[in-house]
């Protein structure tokens, strides 16, 4: 509530990237006094699902912040103490990049949407692995990796892997980014004989690094994926998920399409090139989630992302077969409360659904929903 009647108005006459900044620098230091954590702080993080294993990994909740938001690893630990389950940070490439020029990042209220072309923007994986080992949240870190801007599609799989090599020691799960439509030709790496590539290759890495380290077990591998791959395309990046045996896949990244906005024409091809964020993107990212479950048998781990505002957008992406679910746009339009809001309604809506856990609802609805959107 003050968040949406005091602090979203003044961030939102601010430029929306020198809000973002704003709002991350200042988080560790508004979130360092107690008061300030209780009175943000989730109640539900610990007590209302109790323990969700997923990925090898124990989740306080089902609820996570998107990658994109802390692309360096500056503001984790204030953050976990909002009361997310686990946070993507990232994405990380290898080498430090400006990104895009700015300005880069829009807002589109009236469809409670953002359209961004950051073009991973960081400070690079070794200055990301050094500041995170000295400031690790208290939830589950997923590390986003992506392509660096330099490096071409031909040498993708070595850039990842250093990459994937430097931020191992940080991460709890590694989300290899292959969705951004910022970064030119990243999304040709779903295609299956790349992708296959790609994975195989760091999955080689992943044993040898538990054979070289203490780690007792493989590193969870998963991949993000962009909402516009058409079923046949899903079909294939199912059946490499599977001949490469990776822990899941993050469903999804920001859309090209700029279908059905409220928003005037003019202004959104103001806004130029980039990915669609936010409400206009939650049926596509839900029918993707439960093509996703339907293709593997429900077998897949999956990570729902896009267009969660609510406990039911929420549940919703848990019904098509999401085990987890992470917001972004959401996060900028509702505040931090929304975390715990919807983690109290998500326990909510289990109990008056009849379910006797979350677990029990996950894909419940993909059949129905595989065909929506
Ligand atoms: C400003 C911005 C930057 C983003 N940067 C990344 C990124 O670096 N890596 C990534 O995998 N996704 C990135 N995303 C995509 C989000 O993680 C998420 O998949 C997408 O926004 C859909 O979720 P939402 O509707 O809850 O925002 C970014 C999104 C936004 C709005």
């Amino acid at each position: 509530m003050l968040y949406r009647t005091l602090l979203r108005p003044i961030l939102f006459r601010l430029p929306p990237e020198t809000a973002h900044e704003l709002a991350l620098h200042s988080l560790p230091l508004v979130l360092g006094t107690r008061l300030a954590r209780d009175f943000v702080g989730g109640r539900c993080q610990r007590s209302c699902f109790g323990d969700l294993q997923r990925l090898g990994l124990s989740f306080k909740n089902p609820v996570g912040l998107a990658a994109g938001f802390d692309k360096n690893g500056i503001a984790l630990e204030a953050l976990a103490t909002i009361g997310f389950g686990h946070i993507e940070a990232g994405t990380v490439t290898y080498q430090s990049q400006p990104g895009n020029q700015r300005p880069r990042l829009f807002r589109l209220p009236r469809d409670q949407a953002l359209i961004n072309r950051a073009g991973f923007n960081n400070d690079g994986a070794e200055a990301f692995a050094a500041r995170v080992s000295k400031h690790r949240p208290d939830c589950v870190l997923g590390v986003s990796i992506g392509k660096s801007r330099a490096a071409t599609n031909d040498e993708a799989v070595a850039d990842y892997l250093k990459c994937f090599e430097i931020v191992y020691a940080v991460a709890d799960y590694i989300a290899v980014n292959v969705s951004s439509p910022n970064t030119p030709g990243l999304r040709d790496l779903q295609k299956a004989e790349q992708l296959e590539m790609l994975l195989s290759a760091l999955q080689q890495r992943n044993q040898e690094l538990v054979e070289r380290t203490a780690r007792p077990q493989l590193m969870p591998l998963l991949i993000k994926l962009a909402p516009d791959l058409q079923s046949r395309e899903l079909e294939l990046i199912v059946d490499v998920a599977k001949r490469t045996h990776i822990a899941g896949i993050i469903a999804t990244n920001t859309t090209i399409d700029r279908e059905g906005l409220q928003t005037a024409p003019e202004r959104v091809a103001a806004c130029g090139a980039g990915g669609l964020s936010g409400a206009p993107l939650r049926a596509r990212s839900t029918q993707i989630i439960a093509n996703l479950f339907q293709l593997s048998g429900g077998s897949m781990n999956i990570i729902g992302v896009g267009g969660i505002f609510t406990a039911e957008d929420a549940w919703e992406k848990i019904c098509a077969g999401a085990g987890l679910v992470q917001l972004y746009t959401g996060f900028i339009y509702e505040g931090p409360a929304v975390v715990r809001d919807i983690n109290d309604g998500l326990a909510a809506i289990v109990k008056r659904d009849g379910f006797a856990s979350l677990d029990e609802a996950i894909g419940s609805r993909a059949k129905e929903l595989a065909g929506a959107g």
